[in-house]
């Protein structure tokens, strides 16, 4: 490593000319990223939702030169067809798409006070649909929309300069033109929830459920997707201020969350320009390295290290 070249934060962590799409983008967490993306000299960014309204306003108040609204249900594949060739005609490539969408799902917290057998089955038998719903978004449309989007992300990897389709090295197009300094490969980064590693039912056995195997989806896009370059990441985030959560504690005991409170907006700015910028590069899932995991913010952080070999970020 050539330690006596200059280090410059700007560079490092930056969306600059960056083409991102993300789902569920209107609110919460993924209206966090576009705003932090969409600050940081991204070139375009979708943002890919039911409600058009809040999209709308979205880009409003973010910059509407920068962000683009798509109504999109990520549970159905004509309504993402239709999001993936919008993308395809004005553009042509994506570098990173962020599957962030979800749906509640039937609450399960309950369980704990089920006094006999009958009481317990009552709760874990609740709502049989609302774990198909909570499935169809929370799960199954991460593997949906990203493979969506390949094609336009094996495009994203071309406008590096890096050699398109499957590879056994990763190498540069002959006669390419482009910047060495600039190493990523296209990237998808699926935000699941801390709930993926807590046998504690927290919110719904759904829940749990759903974020874990969307949590384990993305570490095998990881592995398949490394001989196509293209990478997988996730972030597991602890509380953090959403529409879904309003209204949720505002303080926690530190043997809980060790900051003693839920995340910001920083938190999240900081983990996603990390994740996207020059300075993420290297930061691939499960694709020959450690570092795997991102978790902000939340839990009992010795219990999680040992449990799941995370690197953590609190
Ligand atoms: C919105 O984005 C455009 C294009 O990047 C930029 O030129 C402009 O300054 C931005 N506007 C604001 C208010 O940030
Ligand atoms: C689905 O994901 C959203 C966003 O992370 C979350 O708030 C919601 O509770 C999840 N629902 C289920 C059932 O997993
Ligand atoms: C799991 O969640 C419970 C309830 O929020 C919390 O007390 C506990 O610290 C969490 N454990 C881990 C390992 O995250």
């Amino acid at each position: 490593m050539d330690t006596s070249k200059p280090v410059d934060p700007r560079d490092l962590f930056s969306a600059k000319d960056l083409v991102i799409v993300i789902t569920g983008g209107g609110s919460g967490i993924g209206l966090a990223f576009a705003a932090a993306l969409a600050r940081s000299s991204a070139r375009k960014i979708y943002l890919l939702g039911r409600r058009l309204q809040n999209l709308q306003e979205a880009a409003t108040s973010i910059n509407s030169s920068v962000i683009t609204p798509v109504q999109c249900d990520v549970t159905s594949p004509a309504s993402i067809s239709a999001a993936v060739k919008q993308v395809e005609q004005e553009v042509g490539y994506i570098d990173v798409l962020i599957n962030n969408a979800g749906v509640e799902g039937p609450k399960h917290t309950d369980i704990y006070k089920a006094a006999t057998i009958s009481e317990l089955q009552a709760i874990m038998l609740k709502d049989p649909e609302g774990w198909d719903t909570a499935y169809r978004t929370n799960t199954t449309a991460v593997n949906t929309v990203s493979a969506s989007f390949l094609a336009l992300l094996d495009a994203g990897n071309a406008r590096r300069g890096w050699v398109q389709g499957k590879r056994t090295h990763q190498t540069r197009a002959e006669g390419a033109d482009y910047d060495a300094s600039d190493e990523r490969t296209s990237q998808i980064i699926t935000v699941t929830s801390i709930s993926s590693f807590n046998r504690t039912v927290t919110a719904g056995l759904a829940y749990t459920a759903s974020k874990a195997g969307a949590t384990m989806l993305a570490k095998s896009m990881a592995n398949f997707l490394a001989p196509w370059g293209i990478r997988s990441n996730v972030i597991a985030p602890g509380r953090f201020p959403s529409e879904m959560t309003a209204g949720a504690a505002t303080e926690f005991p530190v043997d809980q969350v060790p900051a003693g409170k839920p995340g910001v907006y920083g938190d999240m700015a900081g983990t996603i320009l990390y994740l996207v910028g020059k300075a993420g590069a290297y930061v691939n899932g499960n694709a020959g390295h450690d570092i795997s995991w991102w978790l902000v913010a939340e839990s009992l952080l010795n219990s999680v290290k040992q449990d799941f070999e995370c690197v953590l970020q609190a």
